[in-house]
């Protein structure tokens, strides 16, 4: 039986999925071939697209046994299943003989256009290919393609917590409302929404998603053993879409839940102890992921306060989860967040590498090291976190933040694919070394930015963030631009070339604009602590996290040189070392991350550094001010729902860029005293 598509509550948008783009697909004769229950996911979708658009679909069971097929010639679209091998017919390049579990082979020919899969999901994700594509899946011939994920994990961590927070709310660093999982303790009663996102998510190659908060509080800490079955619900809701449900754990979970007294990862009562709850997880959910744990980092309890190392953590969890194929997510976003800024040889950024590079090698194999992509914390520029090129023997993932945290938390836009991009295309070894994006044999997570509100994720063009996340997961080297492309013909169904363009033009080079009226030079943080909203210059000058940027009426930025700073720039290899290492040659944008510099040093560009600092604060600020004025010339192409929604939250934009604008450069025209050049207003 075809299952039913997911229908979303009232007035909850569409997303990348509007009816319309179901057309070109739904006017047509498909025959779906093959069987399995993602098989019945496709059944399901075409068979909607068929009502809608009057076409027809057919079903037939033949090709999951390996025979002939069924005269193709007779349909439009042809979407089967096939045993292994068996993609590959048409030709003979590896690729197309076996594209694996999630792969799939598209091809046209004789009017026919035919998505072969192997696997099941590999089917569901070619259905969706051939959605994207629309019209253009139907015309001319095109010789058989392989497509398949660089990656076989592609995952988002909800930060969701199962209760209200006192301090952080449902949904930790959550711009979009509510958790759409949980509410009032429990998971929330009516799960449609959650099918809903699960076909969201495989429409852009998503297909893990972690459930809730890496905080892991008492309540969420439950969800391991007695409230398993709310998670269990989740799982089935996400499942027909290909999606694997994941729990982030409290490593001291045996403690918290009455179990044995300590949870030292090489006890044997806490390792039997991990073993039984796995065997309850798993008996609720047959394919559970595994598991996400934050230890040892702002809080959380972790393997130190037992003498043992992280490999010692990470392995316990992973031997428990290995009999049932699951993996275990260990982060390594470890580092001292009480430490005394009077200190100048600590430094926050030398941390996980410090942490975890003499690991390598000692993780199982189902444990996978999760890696912030820059040292930081998610910060607007930072440079590519060195850890990623530093356990060529572990299977490391990037973990980047969709959620808008320090980018403008969802009422700012900022799309940032090309930063992403940037971090999966940089070659830790060099230029002859293999891009990060080929590195993180662990997969690509990032934080969600998602939650309750209509529009997924509170600023509506912020879902282009999560589109992009997971068609660059999927293909870590795509042109980001092609990627937004995509999302906007989706999203935009038909739409006139001006509102292409307009849409092009506020996203394309929002990242840039709002790094140009925050943080200068990659020095990072100066905002406001706790929320991290807003200017606050010296928010965290004096503060114990480590996140400083020294400026002083001289000079400012970081010393993380090996010669007279901390030492940081040597925790890279290949050229990278060499090239942080000296103000000369480190690339302006990250000047500040890496030397502490007089404001009159001259960068690159040709600008002294204060006069940097001071033209693009107003240069951002004008950015911001024009695609405001771009964006309302779009009222007229735009529902209006959403056009207003987009039109209050640039209001906001421009007034907390001005605020960024004026504080920072106020700042700097009293430390160091050097007027701007063009004798523009500096308060
Ligand atoms: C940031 C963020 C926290 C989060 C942490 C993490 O520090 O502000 O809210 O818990 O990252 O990644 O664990």
């Amino acid at each position: 039986m075809p299952i039913t598509v997911p229908v979303l509550p009232a007035g909850v948008d569409p997303a990348w999925l509007p009816r319309e783009v179901w057309r070109p697909l739904g006017s047509r004769r498909t025959l779906v071939d093959g069987s399995g229950p993602l098989v019945e996911t496709v059944h399901g979708e075409v068979a909607a697209g068929c009502a809608r658009y009057g076409g027809a679909v057919v079903r037939g069971t033949r090709g999951a046994r390996g025979a002939p097929g069924v005269p193709d010639g007779s349909y439009d679209l042809v979407l089967r299943l096939v045993h292994h091998g068996g993609a590959g017919r048409h030709t003979d390049p590896a690729l197309l003989a076996s594209p694996g579990e999630e792969g799939f082979v598209h091809e046209r020919s004789g009017g026919t256009t035919t998505v072969t899969a192997s696997g099941q999901r590999g089917l569901l994700y070619g259905l969706f290919h051939v959605v994207r594509l629309g019209e253009d899946a139907f015309r001319g011939d095109r010789a058989p393609e392989a497509h398949r994920p660089a990656t076989e994990l592609r995952m988002l961590d909800h930060w969701d917590n199962v209760a209200v927070h006192p301090v952080m709310g449902q949904v930790e660093r959550g711009y979009a409302g509510g958790s759409l999982f949980w509410r009032d303790g429990s998971a929330v009663a009516d799960l449609e929404r959650v099918r809903g996102y699960g076909r969201l998510l495989a429409a852009c190659g998503i297909n893990a998603v972690s459930v809730n908060n890496v905080n892991v509080h008492e309540a969420e800490a439950h969800l391991l053993t007695d409230r398993v079955g709310d998670v269990a619900r989740i799982a089935d809701a996400l499942r027909p879409y290909g999606v694997r449900t994941h729990l982030s754990v409290n490593f001291a979970s045996p403690v918290l839940l009455g179990g044995p007294a300590c949870a030292d990862p090489l006890d044997a009562a806490v390792r039997e102890w991990w073993a039984e709850a796995v065997r309850g997880v798993y008996a609720a959910v047959p394919d559970f992921g595994g598991f996400v744990v934050k230890a040892d980092s702002e809080g959380q309890p972790g393997p130190f306060t037992y003498g043992r190392s992280h490999a010692d953590g990470a392995n316990m969890l992973a031997a428990a989860l290995a009999p049932h194929g699951g993996t275990v997510h260990w982060r390594a976003f470890v580092y001292d967040h009480r430490q005394d800024w009077r200190d100048r040889s600590s430094d926050r950024a030398r941390a996980a590498y410090d942490h975890f590079a003499t690991l390598d090698g000692e993780f199982a194999d189902n444990a996978v090291l999760q890696v912030k992509h820059g040292p930081m914390d998610f910060q607007v520029r930072e440079p590519v976190s060195p850890v990623l090129g530093a356990l060529p023997r572990t299977r490391v993932a990037v973990e980047v933040q969709a959620t808008q945290e320090y980018t403008g938390q969802q009422r700012h836009v900022c799309w940032l694919g090309p930063m992403w991009s940037e971090v999966l295309r940089f070659r830790p070894g060099g230029e002859h070394g293999s891009a990060v994006g080929a590195l993180a044999r662990g997969g690509m997570v990032a934080v969600s930015n998602v939650g309750d509100d209509p529009f997924w994720t509170g600023h509506p063009l912020a879902q282009a963030n999560l589109y992009t996340f997971g068609r660059l997961s999927w293909q870590p080297d795509a042109e980001p631009r092609r990627i937004l492309d995509e999302w906007i013909a989706l999203t935009f169904p038909s739409a006139a070339d001006r509102l292409v363009d307009g849409l092009r033009t506020v996203l394309h080079g929002s990242w840039r604009t709002y790094e140009k009226y925050t943080a200068p030079l990659g020095v990072g943080f100066m905002v406001q602590p706790g929320h991290h909203y807003g200017p606050g210059v010296d928010g965290y000058e004096y503060s114990p996290w480590g996140t400083y940027h020294f400026a002083d009426r001289d000079g400012i930025g970081v010393d993380r040189s090996a010669a007279t700073g901390t030492g940081y720039a040597a925790q890279y290899s290949g050229p990278w070392a060499e090239l942080y290492e000296s103000p000369g040659s480190c690339p302006d944008e990250l000047l500040l991350f890496f030397h502490h510099v007089p404001y009159g040093h001259v960068l690159s560009s040709g600008r002294t550094v204060v006069q940097h600092i001071y033209d693009t604060h107003f240069e951002g600020v004008a950015e911001v001010e024009e695609a405001r004025r771009v964006w309302a010339g779009l009222a007229d192409l735009v529902e209006p729902a959403r056009h207003a929604r987009v039109a209050e939250r640039y209001e906001e934009q421009v007034r907390c860029a001005r605020e960024w604008r004026d504080q920072v450069n106020s700042y700097f025209l009293r430390k160091s005293g050097v007027a701007d050049e063009r004798g523009r207003t500096i308060y």
